[in-house]
């Protein structure tokens, strides 16, 4: 079971429009893998849920998250500075079997909220020696985190407006730039991931897809977050899984989205 702990906010900085981008120092750094994620605990008596906040980077003792305002845990989190304690549990989840795809030919898609777990996926993928591409989606010419994935995969962009890169989604520049894979790891809004689960199976490449359902826990024990599976679960015999614990990452075949 993991266990809460107070975490200390070294670095915390605005990227874009109601974009934030904080490092914590924590014990439990050296056990973050990509695709995992954290739970961030308000210290406002009004919000007393975690939020699950995805882990961007990981460095020397440290743990980088980006996220966006969207209500009021992460506004609470936008003001936080340097200095201040913040409590979390992390890591949780299962993230990307980064070992397995050795050797090959990885693209990393992230859209909106779902570019930040890129970063720590892309960077681990560079050091064991796959040929990563980025292939990253924004509403407009407010880029974040881009500038920081150029260090480790080959990046193409695709903004809704058409004011950087190609005009549409990630797919759209996959095809304009007749992108190749062997394995596409993705996390962003659901619309994105069922196209790029159906692009996979047309194109018989391996995708690994990353759930944000909404949680209340992220331990496995208020099952607030389950997800349709294809097949049953040896254990409980159900076609469920919950995503805080046996995702966030998916195989796109073993999941109905
Ligand atoms: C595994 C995972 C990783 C995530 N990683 C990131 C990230 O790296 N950056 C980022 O900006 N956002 C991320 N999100 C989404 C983020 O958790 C929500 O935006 C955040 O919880 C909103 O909280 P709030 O108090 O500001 O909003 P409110 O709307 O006030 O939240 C009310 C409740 O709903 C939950 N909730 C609301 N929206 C979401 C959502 N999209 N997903 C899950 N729970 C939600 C909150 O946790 C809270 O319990 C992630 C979600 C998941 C499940
Ligand atoms: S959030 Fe409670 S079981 Fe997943």
């Amino acid at each position: 079971m993991k266990m809460h702990e107070t975490a200390t906010v070294v670095k915390a900085v605005r990227l874009s429009e109601g974009i934030y981008d904080i490092e914590v120092e924590c014990k439990s750094a050296g056990e973050a893998r990509p695709g995992q994620f954290a739970m961030i605990y308000p210290a406002s008596k009004d919000t007393l849920l975690g939020r699950p906040i995805s882990i961007c980077e990981v460095k020397e003792g440290i743990i980088r998250f980006v996220f966006r305002v969207v209500g009021k845990g992460t506004k609470e989190f936008s003001e936080l500075k340097a200095g201040d304690s913040v409590r979390i549990i992390a890591p949780l989840g299962n993230g990307y079997d980064t070992n397995a795809y050795k050797g090959k030919k990885v693209t990393v898609m992230g859209g909106g909220i779902g570019i930040p777990p890129m970063l720590e996926l892309a960077k681990d993928l560079n050091k064991k020696g796959c040929e990563v591409t980025a292939v990253m989606g924004y509403r407009d010419n407010a880029l974040f985190l881009n500038e920081d994935l150029e260090k480790y995969a080959k990046l193409y962009i695709a903004t809704e407006d058409g004011s950087v890169g190609t005009k549409g989604n990630v797919l759209d520049a996959v095809k304009a730039n007749a992108i190749k894979s062997d394995i596409i790891c993705a996390c962003g809004p659901m619309p994105m991931l069922r196209a790029i689960k159906q692009y996979a199976k047309e194109n018989n490449i391996t995708a690994y897809i990353s759930l944000e359902e909404r949680m209340a826990c992220g331990v496995g024990a208020c099952l607030g977050c389950v997800c349709k599976t294809t097949e049953k679960d040896a254990h409980s015999h159900v076609n469920n899984a919950r995503v805080c614990t046996e995702g966030p990452v998916f195989n796109a075949e073993d999941v109905e989205i």
